[in-house]
């Protein structure tokens, strides 16, 4: 009979029959699957896996630092902790095009990735958190991206290695039950999506320091507000946005003249359609008037009601 417990014995007896003493190396984002594929292999394997975790500075804010914490007391020195902030942010400036952004982003992470796995030596696996919808054909523009990010797909010839993917035959949810019977923390296994370019794709226009600050605050002021209100457990995903305009606003009797965010809160099935979340005013006026006096640069909050199709879900 299948049940999850099961599957990870299974899982646990492959992984270790196709790796004997070998080691394992796994590009880490934090993402439910690369986590989850994380936990299975500490099990089988321990510490013949080595991973490494890239923040690219478009993170949310303490994410990477999370991810360090979760996997610090079983990985220890076989977490490798790359802080590629400037150099992502150095590669992306004067940059405004999304999709040229979004190509930075992913090559870079690439390269940054290849560095680090030379300089590792020994490594013969690379374990994805590859799962059954990312083997299906879907042909959409979003799709292809999520895939190659996520993937790791596109090292050279020369740094190749054989695949570990032990979830391949798993949908999202059960993904989900996996992680939680390897005892993965609920919030990290339940959270909502983040795109593979980051807070990249809600800078809209150029990344410019200052407006990823406020987006990255915004951002932490909803989710901390969704999650007193329980909406962190009901909203599909949610987060903010911050657009390259000003308006005028007051402060103080003082005129100013700062940036709008924009709150994005919605619900889907599978991500090709989307309806807009009605969160009651209350809330949205409680997270309007933390966003206006706890972040800097920005005077005014907006909520997008546009549904996919007509917006898609990001701003980019
Ligand atoms: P859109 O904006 O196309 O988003 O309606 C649909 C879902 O995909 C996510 N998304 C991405 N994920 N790399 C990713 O890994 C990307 O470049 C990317 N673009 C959008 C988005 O967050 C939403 O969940």
């Amino acid at each position: 009979n299948w049940n999850m417990k099961n599957f990870i014995d299974d899982q646990v007896a492959l992984i270790r029959k196709q790796v004997g003493d070998k080691k394992v190396l796994l590009a880490l984002s934090g993402g439910v699957d690369s986590s989850v594929v994380a936990a299975l292999l500490v099990k089988a394997i321990g510490k013949q896996l080595i991973c490494v975790h890239v923040n690219h500075g478009l993170m949310r804010k303490n994410e990477s630092e999370g991810v360090v914490q979760m996997f610090e007391k079983d990985l220890g020195d076989n977490l490798v902790y790359v802080d590629a902030s400037e150099r992502f942010l150095g590669k992306l400036k004067g940059v405004d095009e999304p999709e040229e952004k979004r190509k930075i982003i992913g090559n870079e992470f690439i390269r940054v990735f290849e560095e680090e796995a030379r300089k590792l030596e020994g490594i013969d696996f690379l374990a994805q958190g590859t799962i059954y919808p990312d083997i299906v054909e879907s042909g959409t523009k979003t799709h292809k991206v999520v895939k190659s990010h996520h993937n790791v797909g596109g090292l050279p010839e020369d740094l190749q290695f054989e695949l570990v993917e032990p979830l391949f035959q798993l949908f999202k949810d059960e993904v989900r039950a996996c992680g939680v019977e390897l005892g993965l923390p609920h919030d990290m296994v339940y959270r909502q999506p983040f795109p593979g370019p980051g807070l990249g794709v809600r800078v809209l226009g150029e990344i410019e320091p200052h407006r990823l600050e406020a987006v990255r605050e915004s951002d932490a002021i909803l989710r901390e507000e969704f999650a007193l209100a329980g909406l962190d457990q009901k909203v599909w995903q949610y987060f903010t946005i911050i657009p390259n305009f000003k308006s005028v606003g007051v402060r103080n009797n003082e005129r100013t003249y700062e940036y709008p965010i924009i709150i994005r809160a919605v619900n889907t099935v599978d991500a090709m359609t989307a309806t807009v979340e009605q969160i009651d005013w209350p809330i949205l006026l409680k997270i309007t008037d933390r966003i206006i006096n706890e972040v800097k640069n920005v005077n005014r909050v907006c909520y997008d009601l546009s549904p996919k199709p007509g917006g898609t879900i990001e701003w980019e």
